[in-house]
């Protein structure tokens, strides 16, 4: 299994604060946006991971995150040279995908949850097609909104519909199996230019090859595209934090726990931002992980 995180795209609703960074390198509380999208490939246990991005921003990215051997990770790195789509990343990725299959989350896209961990590996353990992880929004005329029936199948997707058949939005994590490449290959752009995600999906929903899993009460999900909902996902993350002393999305913990390092390393790690409290909180666990 591998892994993309797509971070590029032009950011214009974040404008000027998305002038000369990428959105995916700001902050969401304590930690770069980047952060969450990752934290849910590690605990979904990926670690063969692309991270795609506009030829601006991926030396930004790439100067952070490195090949991602601290944390026990494979990275690499593409730029896409325009934001022609999501699906252009089964394009972009190809190589990387080979003939393994393959989880696409968007570099703006936030989950948590207790027992998220294992939602993704059992949808890992049966994928067959595309399973794609729907949320209920108020507002599922911005999205991708797919119509489910009693057994969890999928009878249709449409993109930003004026009038939505359900209030189950398709959010921003999707797994593949390796065909999914050739399907991209085959795809031409929207009338708005771009290569769609939501085309792949309804391929394998003709194909009888989708599956949504709902993403029920107890999981947050938020599309970080503006600034309000930036600032929605920092106040919900710290909540959390403040209340529990625990971290979201904190990958050298996750590291940790997965036993991908060793707790000298993570007080390594975290006494290089010794000053931050994300990095007292690395040096605290280190010795000390419930
Ligand atoms: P969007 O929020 O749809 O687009 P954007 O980031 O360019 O922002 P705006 O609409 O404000 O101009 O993109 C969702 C995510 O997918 C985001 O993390 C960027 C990423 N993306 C790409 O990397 N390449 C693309 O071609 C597209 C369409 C999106």
């Amino acid at each position: 299994m591998k892994g993309i995180i797509l971070a590029g795209g032009s950011g214009t609703r974040m404008q000027p604060a998305t002038l000369s960074t990428s959105k995916q390198l700001l902050s969401v509380y304590d930690k770069p946006m980047l952060y969450y999208p990752l934290s849910v490939l590690m605990l979904a246990e990926i670690r063969d991971i692309l991270i795609i991005s506009t030829p601006t921003s991926l030396p930004l990215i790439k100067e952070f995150l490195s090949d991602g051997s601290h944390l026990g990770l494979k990275l690499s790195y593409s730029v896409q040279e325009e934001p022609r789509g999501i699906a252009d990343a089964f394009r972009i990725g190809a190589d990387h995908i080979g003939d393994e299959n393959i989880a696409l989350i968007l570099g703006d896209n936030i989950f948590h949850g207790a027992g998220f961990p294992r939602v993704l590996r059992d949808a890992l353990s049966d994928l067959d097609g595309c399973t794609l992880f729907g949320y209920p929004v108020s507002d599922p005329e911005r999205y991708g909104v797919a119509e489910v029936d009693e057994h969890g199948s999928l009878l249709s997707i449409t993109e930003k519909p004026d009038n939505p058949s359900s209030n189950n939005a398709i959010t921003g994590l999707y797994f593949y199996t390796p065909d999914v490449v050739d399907i991209a290959r085959e795809l031409t752009a929207s009338d708005r230019g771009e290569l769609e995600v939501t085309d792949i999906n309804n391929i394998y929903l003709k194909e009888g090859r989708a599956k949504v899993i709902r993403l029920g009460r107890g999981y947050t999900w938020i599309d970080a595209g503006t600034h309000d909902s930036v600032l929605s996902a920092s106040q919900y993350v710290q909540v959390i934090e403040k209340r529990q002393g625990v971290r979201v999305a904190c990958l050298e913990e996750i590291s940790l726990r997965m036993g991908y390092i060793d707790p000298n390393a993570c007080h390594r790690l975290g006494k290089r931002l010794e000053k931050s409290d994300y990095g007292k909180y690395l040096m605290q666990i280190a010795y000390s992980l419930d």
